[in-house]
């Protein structure tokens, strides 16, 4: 296993829209071996490939204390979402330091293949469904950040861009 290194908004990398996953091989077992390991690393609860600039659908998160329940969503689809919403304060590991409020649907049933390429539907709610909803905008090519307003978008560009030339120094 090794850790991934990750994209930073605002990379345009992040907005590349991911591929489904053509078969479950070695390679894709690495990919999500290395995504958690890389998601428990940086005490995130979710990661997207996209954010390790691998642009295929695939989704890890954990949203457990115990940091022990593993999802792993390969190819996955909304099938139903509840028809009510709720404002959730939400951050990214692509985003450090950034967290702001997002409409997300307050359930959401999708399909997919776990980690061993097995078909599962997730049904979800609370904290794991707003985990799910973020990720997967992560494979359509779309940080959280694109949800505020172009204001506070633009000041946290400018915040990251500068954040980011001072660690290269
Ligand atoms: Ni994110």
């Amino acid at each position: 296993m090794a850790l991934l290194p990750l994209l930073f908004f605002p990379d345009p990398r992040l907005q590349t829209v991911a591929k489904p996953v053509p078969a479950m091989d070695e390679r894709i077992r690495r990919l999500v071996a290395d995504m958690l390991e890389t998601m428990y690393e940086a005490k995130g609860i979710g990661l997207a490939a996209t954010q390790v600039d691998v642009h295929e659908r695939v989704i890890v998160i954990d949203v457990s204390e115990q940091r022990d329940q593993a999802v792993v969503l390969i190819n996955p689809q909304v099938v139903w979402n509840s028809s009510t919403t709720h404002l959730n304060e939400e951050g990214c590991l692509s985003v450090p330091g950034i967290y702001d409020g997002v409409e997300r649907f307050d359930a959401v049933t999708v399909s997919a293949l776990d980690g061993t390429g097995q078909s599962r539907v997730v049904q979800a709610e609370g904290l794991l469904a707003v985990c799910i909803q973020h990720e997967m905008d992560h494979l359509l090519g779309k940080v959280f950040v694109e949800y505020l307003s172009p204001l506070k978008r633009n000041r946290i560009k400018k915040k990251m861009l500068k954040a980011q030339r001072e660690d290269a120094r």
